[in-house]
């Protein structure tokens, strides 16, 4: 017989996550949907009524007991995709260059770079189970070094995309030989809260739909690429 795939997502409560959920429950996955607070994520509790396979978690990306815990209640699961999507964008006041504060700057840190290191640390012995072996990470095209001179701000959510980067790129030397592929991917710019409060205000805005089926091909094809894959297939410079 035949089982399903397995996937973790984190952050599914509404914008991307919530549709990675919706259309991997779509294509026949099962999908453990993480968020942190599932109590107050009536899209999602929808979806999981509709979808049998999806199962939904409660996890806080930064907290380290948080992550723990759950990897805990997963022991001797396999999981084929690790698909690391919460993030935090942050307070656009509290990083702009005259008001920078190390409160602001340690909790974006916590959530978009060191958070998704620790799931797949937690998360590895499931990975290695599974038949796909993939961990994913969802970077920022704001996490491009060359791409800077577009425009300023922005700081600490810029310079954890770009830790998130490096030390998914790290993960992709050390995870190689045990076969396991570490994805580094964009999705764009894309319509959810998380863009609305960055104040950008420009076109080429994406549908979540559109970005997300782009990103799901992707992750499809994932080879041992050393680069940051947007939904389109095409590269994002460093
Ligand atoms: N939208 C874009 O244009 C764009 C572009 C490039 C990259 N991205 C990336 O895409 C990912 C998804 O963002 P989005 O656009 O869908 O934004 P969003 O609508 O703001 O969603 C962000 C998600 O991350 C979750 N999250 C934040 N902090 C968390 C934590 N500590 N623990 C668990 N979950 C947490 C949020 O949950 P709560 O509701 O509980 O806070 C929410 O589910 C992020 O990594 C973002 O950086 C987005």
């Amino acid at each position: 017989m035949n089982t399903a795939p397995v996937i973790l997502v984190t952050g599914c409560n509404r914008g991307l996550g919530l549709e990675f959920v919706k259309q991997y429950a779509e294509l026949g996955w099962e999908v453990i949907a993480t968020a942190r607070e599932p109590q107050h994520a009536p899209e999602l509790s929808a979806l999981a009524a509709q979808h049998r396979k999806v199962t939904i978690e409660a996890l806080d990306v930064g907290d380290p007991y948080a992550i723990t815990e759950l990897a805990g209640r997963y022991v001797g699961k396999s999981i084929d995709v690790l698909l690391n999507n919460a993030g935090l964008l942050g307070d656009r006041n509290t990083q702009a260059f005259k008001h920078l504060d190390f409160n602001s700057f340690e909790e974006i840190m916590r959530v978009n770079a060191y958070g998704p290191l620790a799931i797949a640390r937690a998360f590895l012995p499931n990975i290695l189970a599974g038949q796909q072996k993939k961990i994913i990470g969802i970077t920022s095209g704001l996490s491009s070094i060359t791409n800077t001179s577009q425009f300023g701000n922005l700081y600490f959510y810029r310079m954890s995309k770009t830790a998130l980067n490096m030390g998914l790129r790290v993960l992709q030397v050390e995870l190689r030989e045990v076969g396991v592929k570490v994805g580094i991917l964009a999705p764009g710019m894309v319509d959810t809260r998380l863009l609305r409060s960055s104040g950008y205000q420009g076109s080429g805005v994406l549908q979540v739909s559109q970005s997300v089926a782009g990103v799901i091909k992707n992750i499809e094809r994932l080879s041992q690429s050393a680069e940051i894959i947007l939904y389109t297939g095409e590269t994002v410079p460093w």
